[in-house]
């Protein structure tokens, strides 16, 4: 199968191209990232050598760039590449409407004018809005996104599910909670909460801390990604999570408690504007329909994921440097293609 994933430089993206180079060691995958400050070749460090690997910095708002990619030949496109963080959005939310609603609509122009077989929309549980102290986000739960880029999430879906409703493509959703996991950019909760603590710096923490998200270990996440991208029915919508929510403080005592840190470090902090209460998926559908679930218990995947933060200090200097920029100019500018090469 030739793969194209879009995004793939960023955090579940390269996870994402790691899993498929492992259990579909036969496909083909091109990689269009835009590289912006959340995408990082670093991630993807040794896939640059192999035959059946492609990277192609571009943007996916350009129907150039998309059009002579698809038209290599490319059956599935995986669509992971979005502006992705809540705080960026409330600041300037006009990069997440460019990216994620004019993105996502380019590609699927391009994707059913080259005849792609398969469209998988990366979504999010954020699309559903904030619950109150029980209950869970099921498919049917109505759209109710609260931040900008919860809303910019939403338009692409609804455009996602227009295109199978019009034209009859081949696409599917799928709507992911909170995700933690190696090389996920320490700007979200959980690698900002284990490098500050790693550096004995204060652990900001929004509002009460009351807040509570539901977890899922990346690699879980991709496994079901895998399994809706082979066997999902077009023009449905798969959650997935992995039941397990936490608030987040007491995410920020289990980070200190594990490296051995004291308490005071957590710092009480303004609160996010609009800041959605709760999330919590059902996953049934996705266990039911598409036989999947998750293996990764939180505490476990949280160990791992701190230990993979103190054996890579390297990693986030350069993320927060930019340094990796300088990666890609090493190893890829000077073996680059023209996209007619491809
Ligand atoms: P990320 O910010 O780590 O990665 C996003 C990637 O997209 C980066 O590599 C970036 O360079 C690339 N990109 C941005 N704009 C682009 C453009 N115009 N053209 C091409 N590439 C561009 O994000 P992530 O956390 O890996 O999330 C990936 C996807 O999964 C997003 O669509 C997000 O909405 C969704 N999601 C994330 C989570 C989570 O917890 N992180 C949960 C559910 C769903
Ligand atoms: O639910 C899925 C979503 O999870 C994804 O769609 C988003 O791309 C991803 O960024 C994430 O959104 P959140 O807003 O839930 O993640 P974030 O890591 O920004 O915040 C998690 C919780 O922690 C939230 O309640 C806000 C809080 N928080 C966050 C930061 C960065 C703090 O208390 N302090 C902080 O410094």
């Amino acid at each position: 199968m030739r793969l194209l994933v879009t995004g793939g430089a960023g955090f579940i993206g390269s996870n994402f191209v790691r899993a498929v180079v492992s259990l579909h060691p036969d496909y083909h995958i091109c990689v269009l990232d835009k590289l912006t400050y959340a995408g990082n070749l670093e991630n993807l460090a040794g896939l640059e050598t192999s035959p059946r690997f492609r990277f192609i910095q571009g943007d996916i708002c350009d129907p150039e760039t998309v059009g002579e990619i698809l038209k290599r030949g490319v059956d599935a496109v995986v669509n992971f590449a979005a502006e992705s963080h809540v705080d960026r959005s409330i600041l300037d939310a006009s990069e997440f409407a460019r990216t994620n609603i004019t993105g996502t609509l380019n590609l699927l122009q391009g994707s059913r004018r080259a005849g792609v077989g398969r469209f998988l929309q990366i979504s999010t549980d954020e699309v559903y809005g904030s619950l109150g102290p029980t209950g869970a986000f099921t498919e049917a739960t109505p759209l109710a996104p609260n931040s900008p880029y919860a809303a910019s999430k939403a338009a692409a879906d609804l455009l996602v599910r227009s295109y199978h409703q019009t034209y009859g493509f081949p696409c599917l959703i799928t709507r992911c909670s909170n995700n933690y996991g190696p090389y996920q950019f320490p700007e979200k909760l959980l690698p900002l909460l284990i490098t500050n603590a790693t550096a004995g710096v204060a652990l900001p923490i929004y509002g009460d801390g009351l807040y509570t998200r539901d977890w899922i270990h990346v690699a879980d996440h991709c496994a079901a990604l895998d399994r809706a991208l082979h066997l999902g029915r077009p023009g449905e919508i798969y959650n997935i999570g992995a039941r397990q929510e936490k608030t987040n403080l007491e995410i920020a005592r289990l980070v200190l408690r594990i490296l051995g840190k004291d308490e005071n470090l957590i710092t009480f902090v303004a609160d996010r504007p609009g800041h959605d209460r709760r999330y919590a998926i059902d996953p049934a559908k996705m266990e039911t329909k598409l036989d999947w679930k998750p293996q990764i218990p939180f505490e476990t995947g949280l160990r791992g994921t701190v230990e993979w933060y103190l054996r890579n200090p390297a990693w986030v200097e350069n993320v927060r440097s930019g340094a990796y920029q300088t990666y890609y100019e090493r190893m890829y500018q000077n073996r680059s293609r023209t996209l007619a090469e491809l």
